[in-house]
């Protein structure tokens, strides 16, 4: 099975990324990248290479070098289709919002889909890659759709066959081409052994060969849920036991750095933050949880479900540590928010811990002030449901307070930002907001200030000597 051409369905955050690394590492295949949505395929066609719909250090000068040559991004979804010799589907999964399984199960509807235009468009042998996560068994249903579609094309017209495999793909937001250029591990699951080697041979080009693991197509994809659930596992712990230091004048950085020494432990996803978010950790645990409870083991269930019980207490324990502090009440009072992606180095919010807390702030009546590098005022309006301040000043619409609070955009990082605030909450762990002047903003806030730090990346000394309040997360002493 020699692959020359490759198509991917869904352009998005791993999608995009991980054909234009793949097109980058083998110039002898043609990668063509389609997907249903013309604006996102139009963005990656910018003539300005800085404006990609998806931000990712390194991923600029890989289109830069590969698109036009042997990556294309196009929304001819079928035509593709019909010529290649491998197909991965990388089409988005949420949680599904009705139905069985509403609030846990994912919701396979694209997936389907795409497993539909396949059976009809594919021609000749195809390799289908489940590169998307999914629930244990998806595999079973995207082999049911193409064999229909084989049995009835079969005994009229050419031959069509196809083989399913499973391909997980483990990057990170923010880290994804390296992630991507030095796997920990490729996993490849299925059963034709030609298939299984066939995409070996792709990853080959670049990574070494005891890296790629073979595994059966349900371990496969089983592993990638239960990898992202042991990560967002830890983080639940460590944020578990950051509540435990606060209380009794432990240090949640002490307790991590002794126990990542142990080699059993290990060091990795060990910082405790204001709880984990992103697109993957809450929805695989869910889809594990649905899983256990649809095979009766309900036991196990509850044991996942608690991870994500856990972190959504977390984000309301510094909700509520924040109104505490400031007296019980945030009625019109300023609180400047720093960082709303979901983590540094991406422009993603979904699922970020910033959207729960700053709902909860305004609800309590405050009016954010919200600043992130990557992040647009367009998709803040969309993650609080809530369009910021206008026309009105600052002090007006403190004036104004009837209840609910409110928001505006803060652009830039200048001093100005920080006049008349009570507190400021560092939410995303930016590197700029680690050499912000706290002498200065003392002068420009209403006293007493209050910094509360949820990612720990200030200088606790410098914000002390400014003589402002400081709490960050875990910090006991
Ligand atoms: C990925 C994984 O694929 C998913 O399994 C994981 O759980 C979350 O991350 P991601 O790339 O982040 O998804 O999703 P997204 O950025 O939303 O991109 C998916 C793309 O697929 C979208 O651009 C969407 O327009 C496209 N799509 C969706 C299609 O082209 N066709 C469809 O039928 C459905
Ligand atoms: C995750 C997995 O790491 C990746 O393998 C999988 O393919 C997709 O899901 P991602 O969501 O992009 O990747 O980011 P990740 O770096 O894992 O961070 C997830 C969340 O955990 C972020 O909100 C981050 O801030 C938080 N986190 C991470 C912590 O709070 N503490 C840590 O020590 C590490």
């Amino acid at each position: 099975m020699k692959i020359k051409k490759i198509c991917c369905i869904g352009a998005g955050y791993v999608g995009g990324p991980t054909m234009s690394v793949i097109a980058d590492k083998c110039p002898d295949i043609q990668v063509e990248v389609v997907d249903l949505n013309e604006d996102r395929i139009n963005q990656w066609n910018n003539e300005d290479f800085e404006n990609l719909p998806i931000y990712e250090p390194g991923l600029a000068e890989i289109v830069k070098r590969c698109r036009g040559k042997n990556l294309h991004f196009s929304s001819l979804v079928r035509e593709k289709i019909k010529t290649a010799d491998i197909i991965f589907i990388s089409v988005n999964t949420p949680t599904k919002k009705y139905g069985l399984g509403a609030g846990k199960a994912s919701d396979l509807k694209w997936v389907e889909r795409c497993a539909r235009e396949v059976a009809s468009y594919a021609s000749g042998h195809t390799i289908v890659v489940e590169k998307s996560t999914l629930p244990v068994r998806t595999a079973e249903v995207i082999k049911t759709i193409l064999q229909a579609s084989t049995d009835s094309i079969n005994s009229s017209s050419g031959i069509k066959t196809f083989d399913v495999l499973s391909n997980p793909e483990f990057l990170a937001e923010g880290s994804a081409v390296s992630d991507l250029l030095f796997p920990d591990r490729v996993l490849i699951g299925g059963e034709n052994k030609k298939a299984i080697d066939a995409l070996s041979n792709i990853y080959k080009k670049w990574v070494p060969e005891e890296k790629i693991l073979h595994t059966n197509i349900w371990s496969s994809e089983l592993a990638k849920l239960t990898s992202n659930a042991f990560l967002a596992q830890r983080i639940s712990s460590i944020n578990s036991i950051s509540a435990i230091c606060e209380s009794t004048g432990a240090d949640v950085r002490e307790v991590s750095r002794a126990i990542g020494k142990d080699s059993r432990i290990g060091s990795k996803f060990l910082d405790s933050g204001p709880g984990f978010g992103g697109s993957c950790f809450k929805k695989d645990i869910l889809n594990l949880v649905y899983l256990a409870k649809f095979y009766g083991l309900n036991e196990v269930a509850d044991f996942w479900e608690s991870v994500v019980n856990i972190n959504a207490w977390h984000q309301s324990r510094i909700s509520q540590l924040v109104i505490k502090n400031l007296f019980g009440t945030l009625a019109g009072k300023k609180i400047v928010i720093l960082g709303f992606a979901f983590k540094a180095n991406t422009n993603d919010t979904r699922e970020s811990a910033a959207i729960q807390i700053c709902k909860d702030l305004i609800n309590e009546g405050a009016y954010l002030v919200i600043n992130d590098p990557k992040v647009s005022p367009h998709q803040i309006t969309n993650d609080l449901g809530m369009k910021q301040l206008s026309k009105i000043s600052e002090t007006e619409s403190l004036n104004m307070y009837d209840g609910l609070g409110s928001w505006n955009y803060g652009e830039n990082l200048d001093i100005e930002i920080f006049n008349d605030a009570y507190a400021i909450l560092v939410l995303t762990e930016w590197p700029q907001y680690s050499s912000i002047n706290w002498k200065e903003v003392a002068k420009k806030m209403i006293q007493p200030g209050w910094i509360f730090d949820s990612r720990s990346i200030l200088d606790s000394e410098k914000v002390k000597n400014a003589e402002l309040n400081f709490w960050r997360v875990g910090d006991g002493s």
